[in-house]
């Protein structure tokens, strides 16, 4: 415990904005460390510890945890750019006070002028350089309209506070750290043909190092448009017109109707029960609640409590789990306006019974008898974040540009990344997506469709009371994640800190191989894995799950050691 005390800028001082000194005040603030916090009043978790303390001034300024959220995902476009923005999308669970949980999809969408084919090279095949660093990569953006909609709708302080913090971050600069400065001098060696992310990302005298104050006075004018004039301070005038500009320069296809016509939906969540738990996960376009539900409906029947962690048994039913859901994944799933998803069918009980019927706990089931599949990813850039408040209202939010900066382009003037969400389609049956990940006609490119995602942002519910806030990013691996993490403490009995430490495991159908984290197994369960007939591959870390737990009125939040970002409550 120590004490604090808490200045939130009035940015009406510089800006003249409405806000003026939200608190000063004498609070006792219980950051027990950047990575993990307990509080009872609030908690704010996140992948930057910037955005989380922006989440944390507003939650005892008074808003609640619908305009913490909100500020930290207009900060997180500041101080976390990788996937943090304004030039994307994501999902959104929300519980209210009154036990009311709701969902907000703010998915790009695909434009107008798309077609089916447009990833593929002459000889019909996937050209992957279209599909993730040309304009072409670029789904009409959803975040600003998804964030003002939602504080728009259950927000208590005035849009101009949530806003405040991000526009102070922008104009006058944040110090970098040495892992986001190295990311922004990798991205821009990269690109040396890409003016505006050049001059966005480096300095005019050479690259930024850590522990640099880098300013971003186009992202901080753009951000201050949208403070003033809500949506339409984005979605029209001189920031849209930018837009439109840059893509018809750059060979893109959104153009004015794209943004005129971008609405957010909001839709019921996808709710499963797991050992008496209520689980509440984001539906279509996301495949992240259904899968999610799916997996835990088949893991019910079986006795996980008694298989200890790490155990070749565990790995082997929790990946033939795996196997079932994501080969459904590629036949059933994708944006359900455009597409009749068979949610009920495949959140079933039954159902998850009858997938389950073909397995052997002593053998390896093959992918080859349920689908065909390609290759595995690489960039698996997204941020979750998680918020409580003191009248229990939560927040999950996922977010993401696609691959770490998306396209890589930035607007000239905006200061804002574009996404390369288009991807997230599938651009032929027979083809995979960076993350290997297959699909069909459900995920077929169509104007105005929104891409399948796999972002999971979830709330489990014990007795009707909070019990988990969680997410992930991570590309295919974010639902196998947020499985791991609720499995680990619901059947496994581990605090959050350790169900969040724990290394992980996925499968995802095709390929037909075990991806494991480092230590996540024995190697002595590894023999016996791969005696049973599983393939099995180490690959980096997987996943950045930013989760609050909550137990008699104390919240603990954890942020995921993976990415490092930071828990604040108090
Ligand atoms: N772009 C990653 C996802 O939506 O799942």
């Amino acid at each position: 415990m120590r004490l604090d005390i808490l200045v939130l800028h009035g940015a009406k001082l510089r800006y003249g904005c409405v806000i003026g000194v939200l608190l000063i005040g004498l609070v006792s603030a219980s950051v027990v460390s950047a990575s993990g916090s307990v509080g009872s009043k609030g908690m704010v978790v996140s992948a930057s510890s910037e955005a989380s303390r922006v989440g944390l001034d507003i939650l005892m300024a008074g808003g609640n945890a619908v305009d913490s959220a909100v500020a930290v995902g207009f900060a997180l476009s500041v101080t976390y750019p990788e996937a943090g923005n304004l030039g994307g999308g994501g999902f959104a669970v929300i519980r209210l006070p009154t036990g009311e949980v709701m969902t907000l999809d703010h998915r790009e969408q695909a434009p107008l002028a798309s077609r089916p084919d447009q990833f593929l090279d002459d000889s019909g095949q996937y050209d992957p350089d279209k599909a993730l660093y040309s304009h072409l990569a670029s789904g009409t953006p959803g975040s600003v309209d998804g964030l003002l909609r939602l504080h728009e709708r259950f927000g208590r302080l005035p849009r101009e506070a949530v806003l405040a913090p991000a526009i102070e971050l922008a104009e006058s600069g944040f110090r970098l750290s040495d892992v986001l400065a190295s990311r922004l001098r990798d991205l821009v060696a990269g690109v040396p043909d890409r003016p505006a992310t050049v001059a966005k990302f480096s300095t005019p005298s050479g690259p930024l190092k850590g522990g640099d104050l880098w300013r971003q006075p186009d992202l901080a004018r753009t951000l201050r448009t949208i403070s003033k004039e809500g949506a339409a301070g984005f979605y029209t005038g001189w920031v849209a017109d930018a837009i439109v500009a840059e893509m018809k320069r750059g060979g893109g296809l959104i153009a004015q109707g794209d943004l005129d016509g971008y609405v957010s939906v909001w839709r019921e969540p996808v709710h499963g029960r797991y050992r008496g738990f209520d689980v509440y996960s984001m539906g279509p376009p996301s495949s992240g609640g259904i899968l999610l539900v799916q997996m835990l409906n088949m893991l019910e029947a079986f006795d996980v409590a008694s298989l200890p962690l790490g155990n070749a048994e565990l790995i082997h039913l929790m990946t033939e789990v795996e196997r079932r859901a994501y080969a459904d994944r590629a036949e059933h799933l994708g944006d359900p306006d455009f597409w009749p998803v068979p949610q009920q069918a495949l959140t079933d009980t039954d159902y998850a019974a009858a997938r389950m019927k073909s397995f052997n706990p002593e053998r390896a089931s093959s992918s080859d008898d349920v689908g065909h599949g390609l290759v595995f990813p690489e960039s698996e850039q997204t941020t979750h974040f998680s918020v409580i408040d003191s009248d229990g209202m939560m927040v999950s939010l996922t977010t993401t540009l696609n691959s770490s900066f998306g396209s890589q382009w930035v607007v000239p003037g905006t200061g804002i990344l574009l996404n390369n969400e288009m991807d997230d389609f599938a651009a032929s049956a027979k083809s995979a997506n960076q993350y290997g990940l297959l699909g069909n006609a459900a995920n077929a490119i169509e104007p105005r469709k929104r891409m399948l995602s796999s972002m999971s942002p979830t709330i489990v519910m014990k007795s009707g009371q909070p019990y988990l806030i969680t997410g992930s990013p991570g590309g295919s691996t974010i639902i196998t994640t947020v499985l791991q993490v609720i499995v680990n403490m619901i059947d496994h009995g581990l605090d959050l800190e350790a169900a969040v430490r724990r290394p992980r495991i996925h499968h995802q159908w095709r390929p037909d191989v075990i991806y494991f984290g480092p230590n996540a197994i024995s190697p002595s369960a590894l023999e016996a894995l791969r005696a049973m007939g599983h393939e099995l591959e180490q690959r980096p870390p997987m996943g950045d799950a930013n989760s609050i737990s909550i137990h008699s009125g104390v919240f603990t939040g954890f942020a995921d050691p993976r990415e490092g970002g930071a828990a604040l409550g108090y």
